[in-house]
């Protein structure tokens, strides 16, 4: 028997650090869905090709090579037979992602792959739109936040750790007001929380304490 678990929310909530340990905690695969949506944006502009060029992108699309490659715990995202690294949360993809994945064709390439690989195995994956429309019939929906402030710091504290300091935290957390604002106004598959999910505020919770309350959630269905 497979399960499935669906975690969503906005930026910086939290989704992939949970959603990690819950993998390795319960022994099931981690799938990042941001991740192939952040792969596309980066090769695209790596092929000069600008977000708001719908023909070429659906063009583009056709000739990208973009899988996911079964590890112990994980999906890895690879392009080109190549596992991609932190290029894809560059400020630059990080810009023009919300306006790639608003493509429906592009939704529709990505959610192809997501459903292909939930069919055979026991997933929790993250992303906007698990809960509402790539795994419905999940047996467990989250759907975590966090206030704009607190996620803000915490992609600041990240960049940090990562030198990678090029933003300041005004400029991160406006990025992540504009972007939330695009994920959740897009006619297509937008963030919001399905109507069966359970929400948990993580703004003044642990990373230790999200995965408890989490776990304790996904318990009765294993
Ligand atoms: O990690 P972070 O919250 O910054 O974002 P992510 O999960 O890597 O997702 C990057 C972007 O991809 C989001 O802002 C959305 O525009 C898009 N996305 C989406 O549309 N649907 C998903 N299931 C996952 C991501
Ligand atoms: O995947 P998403 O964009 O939702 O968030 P993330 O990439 O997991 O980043 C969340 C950051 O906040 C990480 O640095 C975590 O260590 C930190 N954090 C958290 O995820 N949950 C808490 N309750 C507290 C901090």
């Amino acid at each position: 028997m497979t399960i499935q678990i669906a975690i969503d929310g906005p930026a910086s909530s939290g989704k992939s650090t949970i959603a990690k340990q819950i993998a390795r905690q319960l022994n099931i695969a981690y799938v990042d869905s941001g991740a192939i949506y952040r792969t596309i944006t980066y090769a695209l502009l790596e092929n000069n090709i600008q977000p708001n060029d719908s023909e070429a992108i659906k063009e583009q699309l056709q000739q990208f090579d973009i899988e996911l490659m079964a590890d112990q715990d994980y999906f890895e995202v690879r392009l080109n037979q190549q596992p991609i690294g932190l290029e894809i949360r560059s400020e630059q993809v990080t810009a023009a992602v919300s306006e790639v994945s608003a493509y429906p064709f592009v939704r529709e390439y990505v959610n192809h792959k997501l459903q292909q690989l939930s069919r055979n195995y026991s997933v929790i994956m993250d992303g906007r739109d698990i809960g509402t429309v790539v795994l419905p019939e999940a047996e467990v929906k989250i759907f975590l936040t966090a206030s704009a402030e607190v996620r803000a710091q915490r992609r600041y504290e990240e960049n940090k750790q990562r030198n990678q300091l090029t933003q300041s935290y005004e400029d991160i957390l406006q990025a992540i007001i504009e972007r939330d604002r695009y994920d959740s106004n897009r006619k297509i598959a937008p963030l919001r929380k399905a109507e069966d999910a359970i929400e948990v505020d993580t703004s003044n919770l642990t990373v230790e304490e999200v995965v408890n309350k989490v776990i304790s959630m996904i318990q009765p269905q294993l």
